[in-house]
C-alpha cells in the first residue's frame, strides 16, 4: 500500500544543523522524496496545520516554537510511509522515545521535538496540501 506523507523538519532542527542527519534517515529506510521547500510558518499557517489542537494547554508553546525560525518541509512516499516514518521519529516525549529514532537522538522535549510527520492518510492529504501545490509533487 504506497502512501504520501508530510514531513516538518522544525526550527530547532534547522538551528542545530540537523537537516542532513534526517534526510540520510530517510534515503537509508529508502523514503522516496517527492517534494521538499523551507518555509517559514506564520500564526494563520500554523493554526491550518495544528488545527486539532487550538485550544489545548501547549498549544501557544507549539506555535511560539513552531514560527521562531524556518523550516524544511517534505513530501515521503512509501509502503507503508505514514506508520514507518512515525516510527522512525520515534514517540512525540523525546524521554520515551525509543533508541536510535530520530527524537532519541536529536530532540530535547515535547515541544522542541525535531520533526513532525502526518499520522494517517486523511491527515496526510490536509496536510500535505498546506505546504504544497500539486505541481511541486513529483510523482514517480
Ligand atoms: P507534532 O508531531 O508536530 O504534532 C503536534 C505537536 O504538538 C507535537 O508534535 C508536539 O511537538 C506538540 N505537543 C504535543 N503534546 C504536547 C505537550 N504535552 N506539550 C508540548 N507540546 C506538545
Amino acid at each position: 500500500n504506497t502512501e504520501k506523507t508530510l514531513i516538518l523538519i522544525k526550527p530547532d532542527a534547522v538551528k542545530n544543523s540537523q537537516i542532513g542527519k534526517i534526510l540520510e534517515m530517510y534515503e537509508k529506510n529508502n523514503f522516496n522524496i517527492l517534494a521538499m521547500k523551507m518555509i517559514w510558518m506564520n500564526e494563520k499557517l500554523a493554526a491550518k496545520h495544528y488545527e486539532e489542537h487550538i485550544g489545548k494547554e501547549f498549544y501557544t508553546r507549539l506555535v511560539d516554537f513552531m514560527t521562531s525560525g524556518r523550516l524544511v518541509a517534505a513530501v515521503l512516499q512509501g509502503e507503508d510511509i505514514i506508520n514507518r516514518v512515525r516510527k522512525l521519529h520515534g514517540c512525540t516525549d523525546p524521554s520515551k522515545a525509543e533508541a536510535g529514532t530520530i527524537r532519541q537522538l536529536f530532540a530535547t522535549d515535547k515541544t522542541h521535538n525535531v520533526v513532525h510527520a502526518s499520522d494517517c492518510p486523511e491527515t496526510a492529504n490536509k496536510e500535505i496540501h498546506i505546504f504544497f501545490s500539486e505541481a511541486e509533487i513529483f510523482d514517480n
